[in-house]
Protein backbone atom coordinates (compact mmCIF):
# COMPACT_ATOMS: atom_id res chain seq x y z
CA UNK A 1 0.00 0.00 0.00
CA UNK A 2 1.30 3.55 -1.37
CA UNK A 3 0.06 6.57 1.21
CA UNK A 4 1.09 10.07 0.50
CA UNK A 5 3.07 9.56 3.39
CA UNK A 6 5.01 6.86 2.25
CA UNK A 7 5.71 8.37 -1.06
CA UNK A 8 6.93 11.50 0.58
CA UNK A 9 9.07 9.28 2.66
CA UNK A 10 10.50 7.74 -0.49
CA UNK A 11 11.25 10.74 -2.07
CA UNK A 12 13.16 12.07 1.03
CA UNK A 13 14.92 8.84 1.11
CA UNK A 14 16.40 9.20 -2.33
CA UNK A 15 17.14 12.84 -1.73
CA UNK A 16 19.53 11.46 0.73
CA UNK A 17 20.86 8.31 -0.69
CA UNK A 18 21.70 9.34 -4.60
CA UNK A 19 24.06 12.17 -4.43
CA UNK A 20 26.01 10.20 -1.76
CA UNK A 21 25.90 6.96 -4.31
CA UNK A 22 27.16 9.32 -7.06
CA UNK A 23 30.18 10.86 -5.23
CA UNK A 24 32.91 11.12 -7.49
CA UNK A 25 35.39 7.97 -6.26
CA UNK A 26 39.04 8.82 -6.70
CA UNK A 27 40.08 5.50 -6.07
CA UNK A 28 38.14 4.24 -9.20
CA UNK A 29 39.57 7.30 -10.98
CA UNK A 30 43.08 5.60 -10.26
CA UNK A 31 42.04 2.83 -11.88
CA UNK A 32 40.74 4.48 -14.62
CA UNK A 33 43.69 6.30 -15.26
CA UNK A 34 45.14 3.46 -16.72
CA UNK A 35 43.94 4.48 -20.09
CA UNK A 36 45.85 7.73 -19.72
CA UNK A 37 49.20 5.88 -18.96
CA UNK A 38 49.75 4.71 -22.55
CA UNK A 39 50.73 8.48 -22.82
CA UNK A 40 51.14 10.11 -19.77
CA UNK A 41 52.27 9.73 -16.04
CA UNK A 42 51.82 11.82 -12.79
CA UNK A 43 55.48 13.05 -12.04
CA UNK A 44 56.75 12.55 -15.75
CA UNK A 45 56.34 13.84 -19.07
CA UNK A 46 55.73 11.41 -21.69
CA UNK A 47 54.09 11.13 -25.29
CA UNK A 48 51.77 13.57 -22.36
CA UNK A 49 52.54 16.09 -20.17
CA UNK A 50 52.79 15.20 -16.46
CA UNK A 51 49.69 15.46 -14.57
CA UNK A 52 51.30 16.42 -11.11
CA UNK A 53 50.11 19.93 -10.24
CA UNK A 54 47.49 20.13 -13.42
CA UNK A 55 44.69 21.35 -10.68
CA UNK A 56 44.72 25.69 -11.32
CA UNK A 57 47.22 25.54 -14.00
CA UNK A 58 47.13 26.79 -17.52
CA UNK A 59 46.89 24.32 -19.78
CA UNK A 60 50.15 24.07 -21.86
CA UNK A 61 51.97 25.51 -19.48
CA UNK A 62 54.62 22.62 -18.27
CA UNK A 63 57.62 23.91 -18.81
CA UNK A 64 59.77 22.05 -22.19
CA UNK A 65 57.10 19.89 -23.05
CA UNK A 66 56.40 20.32 -26.56
CA UNK A 67 52.79 21.72 -26.77
CA UNK A 68 50.98 21.89 -29.88
CA UNK A 69 49.54 25.28 -30.80
CA UNK A 70 46.14 25.01 -30.59
CA UNK A 71 47.14 23.78 -26.63
CA UNK A 72 49.31 26.82 -25.45
CA UNK A 73 46.26 28.83 -27.07
CA UNK A 74 43.69 27.69 -25.83
CA UNK A 75 43.47 29.69 -22.38
CA UNK A 76 42.16 26.82 -19.96
CA UNK A 77 42.69 26.48 -16.74
CA UNK A 78 42.30 23.15 -15.54
CA UNK A 79 39.39 22.56 -12.78
CA UNK A 80 36.45 20.36 -12.85
CA UNK A 81 34.76 22.00 -15.28
CA UNK A 82 37.13 22.34 -17.90
CA UNK A 83 38.56 19.34 -17.20
CA UNK A 84 35.08 17.69 -17.56
CA UNK A 85 34.36 19.53 -20.95
CA UNK A 86 38.12 18.33 -22.04
CA UNK A 87 37.67 14.59 -21.72
CA UNK A 88 34.44 14.18 -22.75
CA UNK A 89 35.49 15.20 -26.66
CA UNK A 90 39.43 16.22 -26.51
CA UNK A 91 39.78 17.16 -29.95
CA UNK A 92 36.18 19.09 -30.35
CA UNK A 93 37.03 21.39 -27.09
CA UNK A 94 40.83 21.83 -28.06
CA UNK A 95 40.93 21.75 -32.55
CA UNK A 96 44.01 20.83 -33.47
CA UNK A 97 45.71 19.15 -29.96
CA UNK A 98 47.71 16.52 -30.38
CA UNK A 99 46.34 14.25 -28.05
CA UNK A 100 44.78 12.04 -30.56
CA UNK A 101 42.45 10.33 -27.67
CA UNK A 102 38.48 9.37 -28.14
CA UNK A 103 37.80 10.35 -24.97
CA UNK A 104 35.81 9.35 -21.78
CA UNK A 105 32.24 9.20 -22.92
CA UNK A 106 30.61 8.11 -19.20
CA UNK A 107 30.19 10.95 -17.28
CA UNK A 108 30.80 9.30 -13.74
CA UNK A 109 34.21 7.72 -15.24
CA UNK A 110 34.97 11.47 -15.92
CA UNK A 111 34.34 12.25 -12.65
CA UNK A 112 35.89 9.73 -10.73
CA UNK A 113 38.94 10.11 -13.04
CA UNK A 114 38.83 14.43 -12.17
CA UNK A 115 38.49 13.21 -8.60
CA UNK A 116 41.77 11.44 -8.72
CA UNK A 117 43.51 14.13 -10.48
CA UNK A 118 42.07 16.71 -7.91
CA UNK A 119 44.18 14.60 -5.37
CA UNK A 120 47.64 13.66 -7.48
CA UNK A 121 49.27 16.45 -5.28
CA UNK A 122 48.64 13.87 -2.56
CA UNK A 123 50.50 10.91 -4.14
CA UNK A 124 54.45 10.36 -3.30
CA UNK A 125 54.77 10.54 -6.71
CA UNK A 126 54.07 14.13 -7.08
CA UNK A 127 54.94 14.89 -3.25
CA UNK A 128 58.73 13.86 -4.32
CA UNK A 129 58.46 15.81 -7.85
CA UNK A 130 57.97 19.05 -5.92
CA UNK A 131 60.16 18.84 -3.37
CA UNK A 132 63.14 17.95 -5.18
CA UNK A 133 61.94 21.17 -6.94
CA UNK A 134 64.55 24.15 -6.49
C1 LIG B 1 47.37 8.90 -27.16
C2 LIG B 1 48.08 9.55 -26.10
C3 LIG B 1 47.24 10.18 -24.99
C4 LIG B 1 46.27 9.60 -24.20
C5 LIG B 1 45.79 8.16 -24.24
C6 LIG B 1 45.84 10.61 -23.28
N1 LIG B 1 46.51 11.79 -23.50
FE1 LIG B 1 46.26 13.55 -22.51
N2 LIG B 1 47.60 14.45 -23.71
C7 LIG B 1 48.31 13.82 -24.73
C8 LIG B 1 49.12 14.81 -25.44
C9 LIG B 1 50.05 14.55 -26.62
C10 LIG B 1 48.84 16.05 -24.82
C11 LIG B 1 49.35 17.43 -25.23
C12 LIG B 1 48.29 17.94 -26.21
C13 LIG B 1 48.62 19.21 -26.96
O1 LIG B 1 49.66 19.82 -26.75
O2 LIG B 1 47.76 19.57 -27.80
C14 LIG B 1 47.89 15.79 -23.73
C15 LIG B 1 47.37 16.76 -22.88
C16 LIG B 1 46.53 16.51 -21.82
C17 LIG B 1 46.06 17.51 -20.90
C18 LIG B 1 46.44 18.99 -20.88
C19 LIG B 1 47.60 19.11 -19.92
C20 LIG B 1 48.26 20.46 -19.83
O3 LIG B 1 49.37 20.52 -19.26
O4 LIG B 1 47.71 21.46 -20.31
C21 LIG B 1 45.25 16.86 -20.00
C22 LIG B 1 44.52 17.48 -18.83
C23 LIG B 1 45.22 15.48 -20.37
N3 LIG B 1 46.00 15.30 -21.48
C24 LIG B 1 44.52 14.50 -19.70
C25 LIG B 1 44.41 13.18 -20.12
C26 LIG B 1 43.65 12.17 -19.40
C27 LIG B 1 42.95 12.37 -18.08
C28 LIG B 1 43.74 11.02 -20.15
C29 LIG B 1 43.07 9.68 -19.88
C30 LIG B 1 41.64 9.69 -19.81
C31 LIG B 1 44.56 11.31 -21.31
N4 LIG B 1 44.96 12.63 -21.24
C32 LIG B 1 44.89 10.41 -22.29
C33 LIG B 1 48.28 12.49 -25.06
C34 LIG B 1 47.38 11.56 -24.54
Amino acid sequence: MSTPGSLIAGVLLLCFVAPAAAAPDAIRGEQLYARCQACHALAADRVGPRHCALFGRLAGSVPDFGYSPAMKNSKIVWNDKTLDRFLAQPLKVVPGSTMTYDGVADPKDRADLIAYLKHANDTPECAKKTSAKP
